[in-house]
């Protein structure tokens, strides 16, 4: 039977228009769909909206709309956002959506009836650009710990008995290493957890900009229980079947997450399903910063990039290269132009571009178009052949653990091991020499450029299709179970064109210097 996969990324607020910090965890997410499907699992991408709350309802008076009207406008940006990034995803949902509301007031209704619940008043520190609370000890210079501004919140209130769940976190996270990663984040969440927790405050009753408290509604509930209910909301609760199948989409759910929202799916998200006696997903993996001159990538900052302007003119391709490939994914990771144009120009107009254009011109040119049909191959062209083997079994493993850089460096690994063959091989030396033996050498480099086109797919779809519809491979035979069955000689080649065009690295160069 087929597994299952189910990611998420975190669905982005509506106050703003999009920028490269949503894009990327998008794009990461997509290349794990991708991923994930060609191994032949059942899969299911989730993307999204985040739409009530303080922050998207100031967001509005600022732009003098009505917040329905407002989110309709911004939502849509998100959209055309996910569209242009050509993402694989099933569902685009949006918690102003009816099925979402009903879920989160379920769900709310659910611990109040375990008695998770209770009404006081809080009295604390509240930032609207984090839509977090904080205590007065947490503050830095008057600020929140991410810099934002805090305002005095005084009002009646519904509280989650967080702190009853300290120690059935702690014990869940001591049972399930895996649950969080990378580990310096794991290590991050148990020491706030270790640190006492302290009972959340879940509904504001001075604005109305939420999904309604069930019985109550002069409040409005905390925007985060709302927004993380998006993830069950998807997979139909309340009707929980989906949440307890056995090795279904929920036991197998990754949350991908900025590092910026830890707490949030690590801590609060766990301790509501256990509350509400709730399966727990299996893993939430953060993802670093992108940062500009050391500095977060963000709208408030004012150092936002436009995905579109960058898809626009290097291309997507590009783009999900640069940025899965550039930053250990886990990490923070630095944009300019210049490392952009760089790193797209060696690993894919020369690297990977080459070799096709190169191996597949050739063909054309001497090998009348066709796959050739192969002599007897040596322990070199055997070895080259059968290299995608150890490649695509590392590739796997550094997928399982999210490492999206390394499955890239080790696909890269058999571009360049590819490159070598051909310049030890010599085939243009072949061609006056022993024609059959050319053959046979260029016979192997098309199987192989199969076998990395195949494998670069949920990486640079675009480039990959191209090479795959050169090479005139069935769009049934694109799976890596394809892997397995090497080419057949005699195919005719479709004309070659070029795969990836290569940049001006001293124009780059001089727009990073302003
Ligand atoms: N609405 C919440 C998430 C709710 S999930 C139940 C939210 N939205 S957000 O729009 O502010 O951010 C969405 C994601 O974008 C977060 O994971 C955040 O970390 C990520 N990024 C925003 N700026 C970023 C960078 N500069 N770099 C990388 N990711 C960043 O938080």
């Amino acid at each position: 039977m087929a597994k299952s996969f189910y990611v998420t990324t975190p669905i982005f607020y509506v106050n703003d228009s999009p920028h490269i910090g949503h894009a990327y965890t998008s794009l990461a997410a997509d290349m794990m769909a991708r991923f994930a499907r060609l191994q032949g699992q059942k899969v299911y991408f989730l993307t999204g909206t985040d739409e009530h709350g303080q922050k998207v309802k100031k967001s509005a008076e600022a732009a003098g709309k009505n917040p329905q009207d407002f989110v309709d406008e911004v939502s849509q940006r998100f959209q055309k956002m996910v569209q242009d990034l050509e993402l694989t995803h099933d569902r685009f949902i949006r918690t102003t959506e009816a099925d979402h509301k009903k879920a989160a007031q379920q769900l709310w209704k659910t611990l109040v009836e375990k008695g998770e619940i209770y009404k006081d008043t809080y009295a604390g520190w509240y930032s609207v650009r984090d839509e977090a609370f904080f205590q007065e000890s947490e503050l830095v210079d008057g600020k929140a710990p991410t810099g934002a501004p805090v305002e005095w919140v005084e009002e009646e209130s519904y509280f989650f008995r967080l702190s009853k769940w300290q120690e059935p976190l702690l014990q869940y996270f001591s049972e399930n290493p895996d649950f969080i990663g990378p580990t310096s984040r794991r290590n991050e969440v148990l020491s706030f957890v270790k640190g006492g927790l302290r009972d959340l405050s879940i509904s504001r009753s001075t604005f109305d900009w939420g999904v309604p408290v069930p019985g109550d509604p002069k409040h409005v509930m905390y925007v985060w229980i709302d927004a993380l209910t998006n993830y069950i909301t998807a997979l139909g609760y309340p009707d929980e079947s989906e949440l307890r199948k056995k090795d279904g989409l929920w036991q197998n759910a990754l949350h991908v997450v900025g590092k910026d929202i830890l707490r949030f799916h690590c801590v609060y998200w766990p301790a509501f399903l256990m509350a509400a006696g709730l399966p727990l997903p299996k893993r939430v993996f953060a993802h670093g910063w992108l940062t500009n001159a050391g500095e977060k990538i963000s709208k408030s900052l004012g150092n936002a990039i436009d995905p579109f302007a960058l898809i626009q003119e290097y291309g997507l391709d590009q783009t999900r290269y640069f940025f899965l490939r550039e930053v250990p994914f886990g990490n923070d990771g630095e944009y300019s132009v210049s490392s952009f144009v760089q790193r797209v120009n060696s690993d894919l107009a020369n690297d990977l571009g080459n070799l096709v254009q190169r191996v597949l011109s050739f063909v054309h040119k001497h090998a009348a178009g066709k796959v050739p049909v192969p002599g007897e191959l040596t322990q070199d062209d055997e070895d080259m052949v059968a290299q995608w083997r150890k490649v695509y079994a590392q590739m796997e493993e550094a997928m399982e653990e999210q490492s999206l850089h390394r499955a890239i460096e080790k696909l890269w690994a058999l571009v360049s091991s590819a490159n070598k063959y051909i310049d030890t091989q010599e085939p243009w030396k072949l061609r006056k020499e022993d024609v059959q033996r050319m053959e046979t050498v260029l016979y192997v480099l098309v199987e192989v450029i199969r076998q990395i086109g195949l494998m670069a797919q949920p990486i640079v779809p675009k480039g990959a299709t191209k090479i795959l519809d050169i090479l005139q491979i069935p769009e049934k035979k694109r799976t890596f179970d394809d892997l397995e069955t090497p080419l057949k000689g005699g195919t005719a080649l479709a004309s070659v064109e070029p795969i990836f065009p290569r940049f001006q690295v001293s124009e780059a160069g001089a727009r990073d210097a302003g």
